[in-house]
């Protein structure tokens, strides 16, 4: 075995960020890093595989991310806003299906007040399951009052932990900030989503190695990794888009790195490969996340063209994902599928 590989098999958390260029440099060890991350996998978080139901319930925005179609300079998309009733009673359904997670996620919208959010959380909370968060940036005080109010997760992707990038993507915005609001999160006890775009533009195996790192130095609890997929209403719709070989190699080595970590096997990743999502679950990954956003506003949460499950019936996808993981002979989580915590070497 080479010395590189053995690293990261025993002692991973010295792997250094040049280590990781390397690495993501040379297609050389992909076939052992994605087999170490299925090992890896396996043994920290199990067989199972956490079904977590989104619901997409806000396609308004006062952001301008430069890759994303809900930017606000988009005119080109139909805007939505969910009624705090009707995701009360998309919740219903989804925890009548015995899914045990529900994810709410957003544009940065704030017609939801932290009072409408509050109290979201309060009734959601009432059927039992996990609550998870991912509206973007907030006040703090937001952030302590839901989670006080019993949320239990907060996905906020750092998108890409290079500076400069990060500027050029996020004109009103900047890392630092990202930084300071995860391990805000972190703090008040959330369970907290990191993660990032593969093959975004001036993006390469130094930019990618300090997301790795980044990942690592938050700890996080979840990392969402997805490829970027140009989108043709958005300043971005020239560049390349990210490949799924790469992107694939950002999720093992994640898995490596931060091996008790929950994560998805994203959409986008099923986005740009019909088995996209399957191969993520063989390469680290332990986690889906089935689209349970209601019709009519299901196919206007437009982030990225080709996106899958727009057209699906109505919760389609929770059978869909079933199917998957028995497919792969893997077990359907049953629990909450919170991040197990353990001291195993
Ligand atoms: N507004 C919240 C936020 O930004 O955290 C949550 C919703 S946002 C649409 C969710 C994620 O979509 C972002 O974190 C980003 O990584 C991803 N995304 C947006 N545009 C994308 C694109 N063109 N290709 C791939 N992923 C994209
Ligand atoms: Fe808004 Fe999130 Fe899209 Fe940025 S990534 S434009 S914050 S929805
Ligand atoms: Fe949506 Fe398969 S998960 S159709």
């Amino acid at each position: 075995m080479s010395e590189i590989i053995n690293k990261l098999k025993t002692k991973k958390d010295s792997i250094t960020y040049e280590e990781l260029v390397y690495l993501l440099s040379t297609d050389k060890y992909d076939q052992q890093i994605f087999e170490l991350a299925d090992q890896i996998r396996k043994k920290y978080v199990g067989n199972e595989v956490h079904i977590r139901a989104i619901i997409e319930f806000s396609n308004i925005c006062k952001m301008d991310c430069l890759y994303c179609g809900l930017r606000k300079q988009n005119k080109n998309l139909k805007r939505y806003r969910m009624k705090p009733e009707e995701i009360l009673e998309r919740a219903k359904l989804i925890a009548e299906r015995n899914i045990k997670t529900i994810v709410l996620q957003s544009g940065e919208d704030p017609f939801y007040t932290t009072e409408i959010i509050k109290d979201l959380i309060i009734e959601i909370k009432k059927l039992g399951v996990a609550v998870t968060l991912s509206i973007g940036e907030r006040e703090f005080e937001e952030y302590k009052i839901w989670k006080e109010a019993g949320a239990d997760r907060y996905l906020m992707r750092h998108e890409t932990a290079d500076s400069k990038l990060y500027k050029k993507l996020h004109p009103s915005d900047t890392f630092e900030n990202r930084k300071k609001h995860l391990f805000k999160l972190k703090e008040l006890g959330y369970e907290v989503g990191a993660g990032c775009m593969v093959g975004l533009p001036g993006q390469g195996p130094k930019e990618l190695a300090k997301d790795l790192i980044f990942l690592r130095e938050l700890d996080s609890d979840m990392i969402g990794i997805g490829p970027f997929i140009p989108n043709p209403d958005t300043p971005l719709k020239s560049e390349k888009g990210g490949d799924l070989n790469t992107t694939l190699k950002v999720i093992a080595l994640a898995r490596i790195l931060i091996p008790t970590a929950n994560i998805p096997a994203t959409t986008a990743m099923g986005s740009i490969h019909p088995f996209g999502r399957q191969l993520a679950l063989k390469c680290g990954a332990n986690v889906i996340m089935p689209n349970l956003t209601p019709n009519p506003y299901r196919p206007n949460y437009t982030l990225y063209p080709n996106k899958i499950c727009l057209f699906e019936a109505d919760t389609a996808c929770i059978d869909c994902v079933r199917a998957m993981i028995k497919g792969l002979n893997r077990k359907v989580g049953e629990t909450h599928g919170f991040r197990i915590k353990y001291s195993a070497v």
